[in-house]
Parts: C-alpha cells; structure tokens; sequence
C-alpha cells in the first residue's frame, strides 16, 4: 500500500458527482478520497468540447498535484468530452504512470443484461448527447444482437439541482416534458440511461413520470462496483493508492453553498475548501 497520501480524486462540475461519490464510499470505505466540484464554471454540458475538456484537464490536474494517482471522471459530459484525449494524449506525455476512467463505459457494459426489447434511451446533458458517446458505445457492445438507442437532452435538470429546486413544480415540468418526449421518440423503451451523474438527485420526480415496467439505469452502483474490479485487476495501480479513510472536498465556489448542499446529498457532514482552477 502507498506510504505516501495518494487519494482517489473524483471530479464533477458540481455536485452531480456526489451520487457516484456516495457508491464508492460504500463500496470502497478504506481509500483516501478527494472530490472535487468545479460549481463556479457549472454547467458543463451546454459548453464547447473544447471548453470541456479544458476544464477537465484542469481539474485532473490539479488533483495530481494533490497526490492522486487515479483520477474517476464522475461526469458524463467530461467522460464523453474530455476522457479520450487524456487517456490517449496528455497521460502517455505527462503522467504516464497515472490513471484517469469516466463512467460512460461501465454504464454501457450493463445494457445487454438489462433490456428486453432492446430499446434504451438515454437522458444526458445536451453535450453528452450531441457527443454520440452512449450510441457508439452500446452499438460496440451489441453487436449481437442490436439495440435501438435514443437520446433526450435535459438541459434544465442540472441547474435545477445545482440550485436545489429538486422539490419545485419547475422540476416536475421539465422532468415530465422530457420523459414525454422522450417515450414519444420510442415507446418501446424498457431502459432508460440516466446519463448524467446530476439526474440520481431527481430520482423521486423521475419515477412519478416513469411508465410503468421501465428501469432505470443509476450509474453511482455500477462505477463503484467497476472501480472495485478495476483495482482488482490492476495491482500497479491499486498500490498507489492510500489507505487510510480521509476525505476532502474542494469546491471552485462558495465552501459554505457546497457544504450545505452536499450535506444534503451525501447525507454527511461535509467541510470543503475553496480553490481555484485555471
Ligand atoms: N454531472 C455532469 C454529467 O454527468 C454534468 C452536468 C453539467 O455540468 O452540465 O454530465
């Protein structure tokens, strides 16, 4: 095990990555772990590739210089956005030996098992779907047998969580505009991605608008259940990795907003620390 503090950095734009967070304390309690939310350039998804990826290089960045050795994208619009140019780019170049996954790819790995009628729909971001991420990766993993696959951008959801207006009757409105429209595009959905980390937060609102037999696919399980297999099966990797049960939180926003809200979300008590980024 590393002598050294090297935690595990888990970044989002916000708080939306909490719900992934939240998985992988329970799943793997023992790691040292820093999130990070970039709230004050939140949100991600209306943003240029360009943008987003700068951003997300950013904040990688900057939990390196903290100690991280492995970094999780807990952020589909960065794992969509961001994740292949530093994996494949700035790693190799810069921090060869240090590691940084998305939550795009495991999700996917689930969808053979979980529909029936080979139809999913994804629910993201409007960057995450104008990416193409989640249909060229299940159209990878379904050679098979094909699954049909479309999209709905939900651009108010994540600013309606961001701003806690989760029990507002503007979070109903739009969380029952989108899945109407959505089951409209194909009625024959039997999943429905939540393909970005924000959405678990609305999971209460979602299912008073879900039709019945629908499942839904939370991602936060799924990442935490990856990650565990992953360090299993990467040892060099595992090793760099501190073991002693600390966690911090960093917020490019008010410490204190980030606390009260992520409180809330966690269902913990939470001090961050402000920082800049960029
Ligand atoms: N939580 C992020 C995601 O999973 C992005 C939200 C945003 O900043 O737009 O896509």
């Amino acid at each position: 095990m590393a002598e050294k503090y090297q935690p595990i950095g888990v970044f989002d734009s916000g708080y939306g990555g909490l719900t992934i967070f939240k998985e992988l304390l329970r799943e793997l309690p023992d790691y040292d772990y820093i999130y990070l939310g970039d709230n004050a350039r939140n949100p991600y998804g209306t943003r240029s590739f360009e943008v987003v990826y700068e951003y997300t290089w950013e904040a990688v960045r900057y939990l390196f210089e903290q100690g991280c050795q492995l970094v999780v994208l807990a952020c589909n619009t960065a794992s969509a956005k961001a994740l292949r140019n530093i994996q494949q780019l700035d790693l190799p170049v810069h921090y060869p030996n240090r590691r940084v996954l998305g939550v795009i790819r495991p999700s996917v790995e689930m969808i053979p098992e979980m529909t029936k009628t080979g139809h999913v729909g994804v629910l993201g971001t409007t960057g995450t779907v104008l990416s193409d991420s989640y249909p060229m990766e299940i159209a990878k993993m379904s050679a098979v047998r094909p699954v049909t696959v479309v999209q709905e951008a939900c651009p108010m959801w994540v600013p309606i969580v961001e701003n806690n207006l989760i029990e507002s009757p503007g979070a109903a409105l739009f969380v029952e505009q989108n899945l109407a429209s959505i089951f409209k595009k194909d009625p024959q959905i039997d999943t429905l991605i939540l393909g970005c980390t924000h959405y678990p937060l609305l999971s209460e609102v979602i299912h008073r608008f879900l039709p019945e037999g629908v499942r839904l696919l939370n991602q936060g399980p799924i990442v935490a259940e990856r990650l565990l297999d992953y360090l299993h099966r990467h040892p060099e990797i595992e090793n760099q990795c501190s073991k002693s049960g600390r966690r911090e939180y960093f917020t490019t926003e008010s410490a204190q907003n980030f606390d009260q809200l992520a409180n809330l979300f966690l269902g913990s008590e939470v001090k961050s620390k402000h920082i800049k980024l960029g």
